[in-house]
């Protein structure tokens, strides 16, 4: 396969650039007022999520106003869950609501069944027929603890301090849990994978809570398992994590996941990242979203340091978590102008 024309992909496979390729963390998203017009169509937000003219409609808005090198698929993290027979509701203020596992008897239950998830693929195949060659296609999931934590947790929380305590508590239900996440996850991306996904991205995003040892339990170990079933089938396909406000424990995570690509958080330097992260994986990240949507002059200066410092590095330009809903489009404007050099 010729990766000449797909700088993302060129990137994880340790191509540098004199100016990065880009994407960005929930490029897709209410800060689009064509979003919000698709959005408004819709019965509730999964309705969206399994609506594959729609969902293909979305991933590509942010494409065909900024033209980033990579389209990542319009869908949720909290599809799985749904998937396992758990009600998934968005509640709007709010965030999603789930109906909170508390006991053994309730992961007995949960049963993958994987036809559900049928219109997602079907979402992935018309996007990558609309997608210019010289463009990514990106598939994703949330990783097992991430998705463990809104499962057993049932909403969002500082700490998901009681998921700690179940998994913890009832540490044999917490691993099964784990396990039935792993086969899901692993069944959903290779299947993303087969409709035409050309990488794939794992979401930790609540691995920043745990100690040290639960961090190897729960996001390194599952995660690692994850790829090495990617890697069996398609041993050339590129995985980026991306576990959030891992602090120190991002240099075991790409010692140890097989991870191709390291996305990483707002709260670690260039510096860090070079040192540290980038002979194990291209490093992807990390300009803070909340400056880009408060103080754009802010935003550019930290942007084009960031730039400098990854100039002989392997590297793709992202945020530190996704974009805001009230991140103004001009600011993002002069940001994708700045990314191509003009
Ligand atoms: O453009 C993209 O990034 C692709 C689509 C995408 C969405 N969610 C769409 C979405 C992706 C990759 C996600 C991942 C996701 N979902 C994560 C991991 C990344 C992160 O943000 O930490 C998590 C934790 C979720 C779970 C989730 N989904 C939450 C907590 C919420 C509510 C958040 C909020 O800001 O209200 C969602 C809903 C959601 N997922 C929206 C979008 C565009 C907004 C819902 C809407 O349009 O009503």
């Amino acid at each position: 396969m010729s990766y000449t024309n797909k700088k993302i992909i060129a990137a994880l496979n340790g191509k540098t650039h004199d100016l990065p390729p880009f994407w960005f963390m929930r490029q897709a998203g209410r800060y689009l007022p064509e979003y919000m017009e698709v959005r408004n169509s819709c019965r509730n937000f999964l309705d969206l999520c399994f609506s594959p003219q729609k969902a293909a409609e979305v991933t590509l808005q942010p494409i065909n106003r900024f033209d980033m090198d990579a389209a990542i698929l319009f869908s949720d993290i909290l599809v799985i869950p749904y998937a396992l027979g758990q009600n998934v509701e968005f509640v709007k203020g709010e965030g999603p609501k789930l109906p909170a596992i508390t006991n053994y008897e309730a992961i007995k239950k949960l049963s993958y069944d994987e036809k559900l998830l049928t219109p997602i693929y079907e979402t992935i195949k018309i996007v990558k027929s609309k997608l210019s060659a010289d463009k990514t296609l990106i598939g994703f999931s949330g990783s097992p603890w991430t998705i463990a934590c809104y499962m057993i947790e049932g909403k969002t929380s500082k700490d998901f301090a009681n998921v700690r305590y179940f998994a913890n508590s009832k540490r044999q239900a917490f691993d099964e849990l784990i396990s039935i996440l792993e086969f899901a996850i692993t069944d959903y991306l290779l299947k993303q994978i087969k409709a035409g996904a050309e990488v794939i991205q794992l979401f930790d995003s609540w691995a920043g809570v745990l100690t040290a040892e639960e961090f190897d339990n729960w996001v390194i170990l599952p995660t690692k398992n994850i790829i090495s079933n990617i890697k069996e089938k398609y041993p050339q396909l590129p995985v980026i994590g991306f576990p959030r406000m891992a602090s120190i424990g991002y240099c075991r995570y790409v010692h140890k996941t097989g991870v191709s690509g390291i996305s990483i958080d707002s709260q670690i330097t260039p510096e860090w990242a070079i040192d540290k992260l980038s002979n194990f994986a291209t490093i992807q990240g990390n300009l803070d979203p909340i400056l880009l949507a408060t103080d754009c002059d802010g935003a550019l200066k930290q942007a084009e340091k960031i730039i400098n410092y990854y100039k002989d590095t392997a590297y793709i330009f992202n945020l530190g978590h996704g974009f805001l809903p009230n991140t103004p489009i001009k600011n993002i404007e002069k940001l994708v102008t700045l990314l191509r050099g003009n």
